[in-house]
This record gives structure tokens, sequence and C-alpha cells, in this order.
């Protein structure tokens, strides 16, 4: 910052209109707007093709078994056999390993079967569940519970599941099971644990969104409503289910241009933070974004052109009479790209190509800058261009948010082995994290830090949180909380931010504060499980707290 030239400037200026450049200058550089990439780990040892924080700030991934050795060894020497495997019959790599964000090491986990292209969520006890994946993994549900002493490692439940589940999606339900929706060839869903007969429930939407030769509607991106319906979206058309009776009630306006959004025409969606919590009807929108134009994976796939990629978003308020979608254009094309909810209530798109489609070998031109969306911004000021990071994160690559407010950024093998070399974009082992600029220091003195945090909250009960911020609080203050979601292949399942019902804030001390919200009364609103919390400044979070939700 302190530059030859400056004594010439000064020259040139009064220094009253120096000091005031200076400042101007200086806010610039420092105010990093752009948000900061580090590189947090050379070598996780996998591929982060799926990934999903818990309560204990561990992050586990995992990318599919039968793809060749991983750069990991499985623990304690062991190695798998399996005479079906496609490349491997006796591999001794890890495809799973957990991520403790507070040491930043990885430890291999041990999965017997082929977890490729699966899905998963949270139980309501903190566990992962994971279901499905292909050839003999197809059909298996892997269990997953937290440990802090490194012990813990995967069960595999055979025959977990109705039906073959490869690129489902999974959702969380209010009672705590999960709904597992679609994946190829499967038009219709489940649920775990399995119901008794009929387990399988049809879902014609499915038919009715899949692309001859593209598919086009494989990984639906579903979201809970607020009246206990599934809004799934696949394709370009949108459905309200009720999943308990198997009936569609209601049917959503085709997005604007009827491009594709979902894979291998893959974009992402979000279910944008949810407020008012105890309305009669609590309005939830949903962000689309991204995706490729009709046709184009067959064209990458085939003929080796790799059309571009769209660059619009479209947004849809689930609850309204006659729910129409508004378009709105990004700062670029995006196909595969993560969209992260941050606790601050604005939307990080992250990862991917401009264009091309999913699948391997078929994505090109990377983009490197992630887009900050601020949800409740007039239309044409919502993004604003991040800092590229310098890697490639192609298809198979991840993001998902960490407690401390960062968004942690994996993966990326767009081809079908752990090739380092002679491939366009190699298998990425490399772990990177992106700081949002609510991060920097110069926030510092705004930044809430909660203390003596609360561990277990009820269904409308008013959460009282202490906290301390040391320079000037702007009531009320914000608290959110996040139920933690699952990644992959761009779209992060059960992702859903609560704006929660201020009730007061009130100064304690010198730098103390309480505030008091209301958890909801739904749970529809707020499935049961582990979530986290923060207090939000002058869009300036705290480091987030866990607390469950039961
Ligand atoms: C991982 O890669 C490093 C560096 O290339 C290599 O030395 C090591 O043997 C590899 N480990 C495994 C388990 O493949
Ligand atoms: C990638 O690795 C696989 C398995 O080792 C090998 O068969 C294939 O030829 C490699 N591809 C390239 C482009 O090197």
């Amino acid at each position: 910052m302190a530059s030859q030239a400056k004594p010439q400037i000064l020259s040139d200026l009064s220094c009253l209109r120096y000091l005031a450049l200076f400042l101007l200058l200086s806010f610039h550089v420092a105010s990093g707007a752009g948000g900061t990439w580090n590189l947090l780990l050379q070598n996780v040892g996998i591929s982060s093709m799926h990934s999903q924080l818990l309560y204990n700030d561990r992050v586990i991934m995992f990318d599919r078994t039968n793809f060749g050795p991983s750069n990991i060894s499985l623990p304690d020497g062991a190695c798998r056999d399996n005479p079906n495997d496609l490349v491997s019959k006796r591999d001794c790599t890890a495809h799973s390993v957990e991520y403790d964000v507070a040491s930043n090491t990885v430890r291999p986990l041990t999965v017997q079967t082929n977890t490729w292209c699966s899905s998963g969520g949270l139980t309501p006890d903190g566990t992962l569940l994971q279901t499905g994946g292909d050839r003999d993994g197809e059909r298996i549900a892997r269990l997953y519970s937290p440990c802090d002493d490194n012990s813990c490692d995967w069960t595999e439940v055979d025959n977990g599941l109705a039906a073959r589940r490869w690129y489902a999606t999974n959702h969380v339900l209010p009672d705590g099971r999960q709904i597992v929706i679609g994946g190829r060839n499967q038009f219709n869903y489940e649920f775990f644990p399995k119901t008794n007969a009929p387990n399988l429930y049809s879902l014609p939407f499915l038919v009715q969104t899949y692309d001859k030769g593209d598919e086009n509607n494989l990984y639906p991106f579903v979201f809970l409503n607020s009246d206990g319906n599934l809004f799934i979206f696949a394709n370009n058309k949108a459905i309200l289910l009720d999943y308990s009776k198997n009936t569609v009630v209601k049917t959503y306006p085709e997005i604007p241009g009827g491009d594709p959004r979902s894979y291998p025409s893959t974009g992402s969606a979000v279910l944008l933070p949810v407020k008012n919590l105890e309305a009669k009807i609590v309005e939830l929108e949903v962000l689309v974004c991204g995706g490729a134009p009709k046709g184009s994976f067959n064209k990458a796939y085939r003929e080796k052109t790799y059309v571009k990629a769209l660059d619009t978003c479209a947004r849809i308020k689930l609850n309204e009479a006659k729910p129409q979608w508004l378009v709105e254009k990004m700062p670029r094309a995006r196909v595969m790209g993560d969209m992260t909810l941050l606790p601050d209530g604005h939307v990080l798109l992250i990862n991917g190509a401009s264009s091309g489609t999913a699948g391997w070998e078929c994505g090109r031109e990377p983009v490197l800058h992630p887009d900050l969306y601020h949800p409740d911004k007039p239309v044409g000021s919502r993004f604003v261009p991040q800092n590229p990071s310098a890697i490639p994160r192609m298809y198979h690559s991840t993001a998902g948010l960490l407690r401390d407010g960062r968004v942690l950024v994996g993966g990326s093998n767009p081809h079908a082995y752990y090739n380092f070399t002679g491939v366009l974009f190699p298998t990425e082992l490399r772990l990177e994290s992106f700081s949002p600029s609510y991060l920097d220091a110069q926030f510092s003195d705004l930044r809430p830090s909660i203390v003596i945090p609360p561990n277990t909250v009820n269904y409308g009960q008013t959460m009282r949180l202490w906290f301390r911020v040391t320079g000037k609080v702007k009531s009320p203050v914000k608290v959110t909380m996040m139920f933690p979601s699952f990644a992959t292949h761009s779209f992060s399942m059960n992702q859903r931010l609560l704006v929660l019902d201020h009730v007061s804030t009130r100064r304690m001390g010198i730098w103390n504060y309480e505030v008091r919200v209301m958890i909801p009364t739904s749970v529809n609103i707020a499935p049961p499980g582990y979530y986290m919390v923060f207090v939000v400044n002058q869009d300036i979070p705290s480091e987030g707290i866990w607390v469950r939700l039961q």
C-alpha cells in the first residue's frame, strides 16, 4: 500500500484531499469485498464428490469405490476384495474420509460398497444417513454416527432400500425419516426406514420431466414446504407433492425459457432464507440458478461440442395463489455450480464451468469466480462477483458451509479414474476454504461472539442467547439457524436457513447483550435435528454454535 509514488501525489494535492483519497483507497484495498481463498490441505486422498458436515465439526466425504486406488490407505492396513470391481479386484485404499475442521486433518473411513452418485441427509440424532450408489451399492443404506475419539466408521445396511437409487435426492421429513426421490430409471420415491408394502410410490412427474437421450431430471431439487408438502423441481418443471397421500397438490408454471436445470444440465437451487416463521402462511421462495440448454449433454458427450451454459436464475414463491418465476441474469454463465446459503442470509454461487454439462469429460471453461447473491436487494443489484480461486472445480466438486462461516470447497474429478496426468482436468485432492468478506479482520468489532450457548431447544420455545460485541450493535440483531446439508452434484440436500422471529435485544453490560428469539412451532418449518445458530449484527455473523432442536 505504501508506494514510492506517494510523495509525488502528496505534492500535487492538498493534505486534506490526499487524506481523503488515502482513506478511500485503503478502505477499498482492505475491505476485501471479494472474499479470500485458502488452501487447507494439498491432499485429502479422495475426491470430495459427496460431503456432509456433522455436529462435531467433522466433514464426511466420499467418492466411489470402483474406479481405482485413491491416495489414502484404508484404516489398519485393511483391504477390500471385490471380484466385481471394475478396476481393482483388491483395493487397499479408502474412498471415504473424515475431515476434522479443528485440526485440519483427515482420517480414512471404510465403505465396502459403491457410493457413487448417491444421496443423503442427517437424522434427528445427527447420524448421517447415506442411500444408494451404483452396482453393489445401489440398494444399500449406510449410517455414520459422529464420535470425537476417531473410533467411528460406516455401517452398511443391506437392502436398506426398496429400489436402486443412483442420482436420487433425499429430504429430511418432519418426523425425522427421509424420503428418497427418483434416480436413474426410477420414476418413484420411497422412505428410509422402509415402509411396509407398498414401499415404492410412483411419481409420474419424473416421467414427464424425462428428456429422451439427455434425461435432465436426475438429482431433482427438493424442499420441504411450510404446509408439509414437498416442492420438487426437475428439468424445467415443478410440483408440490403430498407424499403421504401420493398426490400432486399444485403444479407450478414451467421455468421461463424452458431450458433444463437438472442433471446432467446441472444447475443448482436453494430455498431462500425463511422469515416470519409464525405467519399463518409462511412464504417460501426457491431460487434456481444456471444449467445448460436442452441437448447440451449429448453435444458434449458425442460431438465434443461444449455449449455455453445458462446465465440466468429464476425464483418463485411457493405459496402464492398464482406463483410466477422471476428471471434474473447472473454475472456469468454457470453449469455445475454449487449454491451455499451463508449465515447472514446471502447466497454464494461457487464452482462449476461456463460451458458443457455434468458428466465425465463433458465440462469446459471452469468458472473460478464465485458470485454472491443478496436476495433482498433490488433486481439488478443482487449479484456481487467475488475473488477467484486458482483451482477448477468441475464435475463432482462440492461446497458446504462450516460453523465458523467459511465455505469448504473440495473435489472435481471430471473423468472416470484418479488420473493426475494426461487429462484436461485432473482428479482434484486439494481442499480449500472460501472466506466471505464478513470474516475480514476489519469487521471484528462488529462480530458477535456467543457466550453460554444453549444445547437443546424445543419447538415454540423462546431461546435466549448471550453475546458479546465490542463495537456498535444495531438492534434488532438477527439470529439465524442452519440445517447442515448433504452436497453432491451441485445440490445441497436439506439446506435450509431460518431467520428466527425476534423477541428482544437487551444490553446487559458494556459489550454484553442478550437476544431472545422464537424457536419455530412447526416441524414443517424446522425438521428436528442439529442446527448451527448464528447471531448476525449488521450482516456480520458470529461463529455458529450447535443446537439440537427436538
Ligand atoms: C499419495 O500420493 C503421494 C504423492 O504422490 C505418494 O507418495 C503416496 O504413496 C500416495 N499414497 C497412496 C496411499 O496412494
Ligand atoms: C486414467 O487412468 C485409467 C486407469 O488407470 C487409465 O486406464 C486411463 O488410460 C487413464 N487416462 C489417461 C488419459 O491417462
